[in-house]
């Protein structure tokens, strides 16, 4: 599979304990400070296609906004809500304060 290490944020634009969402190329990227590391899966709900990063974010948990899925953003696993499938998520790798994510992991058609 191919790599594609792409910079897509700074660490000082992810403060420890939240998340930012973003749209690298088209596909949309969740970053997760927790502790003290970045984690990135897809940003959007399996469900119904709304950003989780508009939802609530605790812990390793988020939750969708809409019917309240909820996902472990560190494994991608869904924990509850009416979604069939897990979240997909990134690589991430840290340099310096650049945040790197190999975005494709995921293949674009998998993304949106
Ligand atoms: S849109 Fe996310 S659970 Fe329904």
């Amino acid at each position: 599979m191919t790599q594609r290490w792409v910079r897509i944020a700074t660490t000082g634009e992810v403060p420890e304990d939240e998340m930012v969402g973003l749209n690298v190329e088209g596909r949309a990227i969740g970053l997760y400070h927790i502790g003290s590391r970045i984690y990135a899966a897809e940003d959007v709900c399996p469900h119904a296609r709304v950003l989780l990063s508009k939802g609530r974010f605790d812990g390793k948990v988020v939750e969708c906004p809409i019917h309240a899925a909820r996902f472990n953003v560190v494994t991608g696993r869904r924990l509850s809500g009416p979604v069939c499938r897990d979240l997909h998520t990134y690589p991430v790798r840290i340099e310096g304060d650049a945040i790197l994510v190999d975005i494709e992991a995921i293949p674009l058609t998998r993304a949106l």
